[in-house]
């Protein structure tokens, strides 16, 4: 007889089996008992990923009224046209898969940037991609060659290593500046990476070259290097000069994560067509409105792309992400007017909040860095929270005293500073 649960049984009415204890036991005591792993599901799942800090995103609250600033997203809808093509391609071809590379927004995009569809792979959103990076270019520290895997032909480079322990730990290293995208320390845990995280200068600025080479802690050899650029969370912006002699210095891949460019006075791709170690990384999330889509990409070397292809998903981006994006591209003047305005407002806001004493660094994309004044930056938090206002707040050290604020439409932007004008009131009056 089958029981509702689907275990069998007898027929038999049997004592109720003792409860499972709730403890956490040892893999091997589980291991003598092969029914306790179901019991105690945690040692199904590999050590590494037992430990791992899942990367965290930022909130989206469903509050209505809310003036949502957090997450740097767009405050203005994606144009008319994008919105019919995806919903005149809302019918009964949504049962057929997508085009499995995203070939004709690669055609558009090659011509955009005046490069080969050959330099192109487009991602289910930019994270996807730099996370592919990390496992096309990236050896786990875990040694692969004890597993009996053939052997890809030696890299001359790499021979050339064996023996430094400092080069042969920058075969497993992910380097990035900080603060910056706290989703590459994530990647190289979750890929059994190291984490190699060096200091900015002051005032969130790129270290000049020769301090880089002095200093040593910068590896010019790590496998992979993500810079934000411009940088997020502070929203400044390096000349391309500098990146130029930065990457020219590199010998692992370099992924300049331009998410923000759209916003700023300068940009790298060039590099990327110019350099073989040099990767660009693009989204359609922040500056084109798009961040419920998931569409980004990757320019650089046809051997690269070719090698990121191998790992990506069959079918990595949806088929309305890919519509809409191509939608996109072909009605940019009404993303450059809103690129306008959204520079403007930050250049509004920039102003009122300096007035009121908070210490707001230069921005060149879609979000200001700003110290706050009077109180430490998590009570702005709360305080704002309050009055229905939604920023964000990172507890690392280095930013810690500041807020990252999205630059929302004119009326949020003004909402927002008569609420800190209200909060200072308040604390004045005691
Ligand atoms: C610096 C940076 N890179 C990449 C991304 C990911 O963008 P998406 O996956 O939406 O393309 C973000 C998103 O917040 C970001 O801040």
């Amino acid at each position: 007889m089958k029981r509702a649960g689907g275990h069998l049984s007898s027929g038999r009415r049997r004592k109720a089996p003792a409860r499972p204890r709730a403890e956490i036991r040892s893999p091997q005591s589980e291991a003598r008992n092969p029914q306790s792993a179901i019991r105690n599901p945690q040692w199904l799942i590999r050590p590494l990923v037992r430990q791992l800090q899942a990367y965290v995103p930022g909130e989206q609250p469903q509050v209505k009224g809310l003036i949502k600033l957090n997450t740097n997203e767009n405050p203005y809808s994606p144009s008319p046209r994008v919105l019919a093509a995806v919903r005149s391609a809302v019918d009964g071809r949504l049962r057929l898969y997508p085009n499995p590379t995203a070939q004709a927004l690669r055609e558009k995009l090659a011509q955009h940037h005046a490069c080969s569809p050959a330099n192109i792979i487009v991602g289910n959103g930019s994270d996807e991609l730099l996370a592919l990076a990390t496992r096309a270019f990236v050896e786990p520290a875990a040694d692969t060659r004890s597993f009996g895997l053939a052997r890809a032909p030696d890299n001359p480079d790499e021979t050339r290593r064996a023996g430094d322990p400092r080069r042969e730990r920058a075969r497993h290293t992910v380097q990035y500046f900080t603060p910056s995208y706290s989703l590459y320390p994530v990647l190289a845990a979750i890929h059994g990476a190291h984490p190699h995280a060096v200091r900015l200068a002051a005032h969130f600025d790129l270290p000049p070259l020769e301090l880089l080479e002095q200093s040593r802690a910068w590896n010019f050899e790590a496998a992979l290097t993500f810079i934000t650029t411009p940088n997020a969370p502070s929203g400044r912006a390096w000349p391309t000069a500098q990146l130029e002699a930065l990457c020219r210095r590199h010998r692992g891949l370099v992924v300049l994560d331009e998410a923000y460019v759209d916003f700023a006075e300068e940009n790298a791709l060039g590099l990327a067509l110019k350099y073989p170690q040099v990767l660009v990384a693009r989204t359609f999330s922040k500056a084109y409105s798009l961040c419920s889509q998931r569409v980004g990409y990757f320019i650089g070397h046809p051997e690269l792309i070719a090698a990121l292809h191998k790992l990506r998903d069959s079918y990595n981006v949806n088929g309305l992400g890919q519509v809409a994006a191509l939608a996109t591209l072909a009605d940019l003047p009404y993303y450059r007017a809103n690129f306008r305005r959204i520079k403007a407002t930050r250049a509004q806001l920039t102003a009122a909040l300096t007035q009121l004493d908070f210490d707001v660094f230069p921005s060149q994309t879609n979000f200001i860095l700003a110290r706050p004044a009077r109180f430490p930056a998590r009570e702005w938090l709360e305080k704002l929270r309050q009055r229905k206002i939604l920023v964000r707040w990172f507890p690392a050290a280095a930013v810690q005293d500041y807020l990252r604020i999205t630059i929302g439409t004119e009326s949020q932007a003004r909402a927002l500073v008569r609420a800190a004008k209200d909060i200072l009131a308040e604390a004045r009056r005691g």
